[in-house]
């Protein structure tokens, strides 16, 4: 569904990731790991648009979309939950929602979908976004990427900085997603235990480049707790 290859990416004069290789089959949950700094925001950002590539390819559903525009990525069914979901929290939730079906052109059956993931928004539709806690954005944002029904959804660290009991919904949401949704996902995540509940699949960078891949038995692996350790 998703293929990454030779992906050079660069701030400037600044290159950050180097030929970086990536694969992600339909229906398959591909978990990026590594410490902070290594590139995983630069490398979701390559993907989805948001920053040019120096050189590489992206190709997605069959097409090459590496010089597309992100808007262009995501009507063809890429949707991204960037870190620290940028939610708009002048918004309510409900205009969050809006902001998304007109942005996809959707209809407003996809933000019920959307909720229905997320029951517990519908309550708090009319609250501007501002007000909610970090995990009710975080479940605001990964709502919001589904109205424009991706075929793969791109989250970078869902779970940063968010407590523990919510941790379990959003794992929760990402696994229906996944299992009941038969959506392909690729999740930055840099808790251990969480990839192994749910990757079939995963990468590690380290300073930009692929170190490691493999299927997710070998992230039990004692080398890779040393990769991921500060
Ligand atoms: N806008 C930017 N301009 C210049 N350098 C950046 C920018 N954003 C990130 N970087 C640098 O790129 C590297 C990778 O960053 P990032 O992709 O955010 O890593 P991660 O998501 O793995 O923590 C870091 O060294 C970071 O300082
Ligand atoms: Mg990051």
């Amino acid at each position: 569904m998703l293929t990454v290859e030779s992906l050079d990416v660069a701030y400037g004069r600044a290159q950050v990731l180097f030929g970086v290789d990536l694969q992600a089959p339909a229906g398959s949950l591909v978990c990026v790991m590594g410490r902070n700094g290594v590139g995983k925001t630069t490398l979701l950002k390559a993907i989805t648009g948001v920053l040019p590539v120096r050189s590489g390819r992206v190709t997605f559903a069959g097409r090459d979309i590496t010089r597309l525009r992100t808007h262009e990525r995501v009507r063809l069914g890429l949707g991204y939950v960037p870190q620290g979901h940028e939610t708009f929290p002048q918004l309510t939730v409900a205009e969050n929602l809006q902001v998304a079906v007109e942005a996809a052109r959707t209809d407003k059956a996809a933000v019920d979908e959307a909720l229905d993931l997320f029951p517990a928004l519908r309550g708090l539709l009319r609250r501007r976004a501002g007000f909610l806690s970090g995990g009710q954005q975080q479940q605001l944002a990964i709502a919001r990427a589904l109205v424009t029904r991706p075929k793969m959804l791109l989250l970078d660290e869902p779970t940063e900085g968010i407590q523990p009991s919510i941790i379990i919904e959003i794992e929760e949401a990402i696994e229906r997603l996944h299992t009941e949704a038969g959506l392909a996902i690729l999740l930055v995540e840099q808790y251990l235990e969480l990839a192994l509940r749910l990757a079939d699949r995963f990468v590690i960078l380290d300073a930009g480049e692929v170190v490691r891949a493999g299927d997710k038995e070998d992230l039990r692996d004692e080398s890779v707790r040393q990769l991921l350790s500060v």
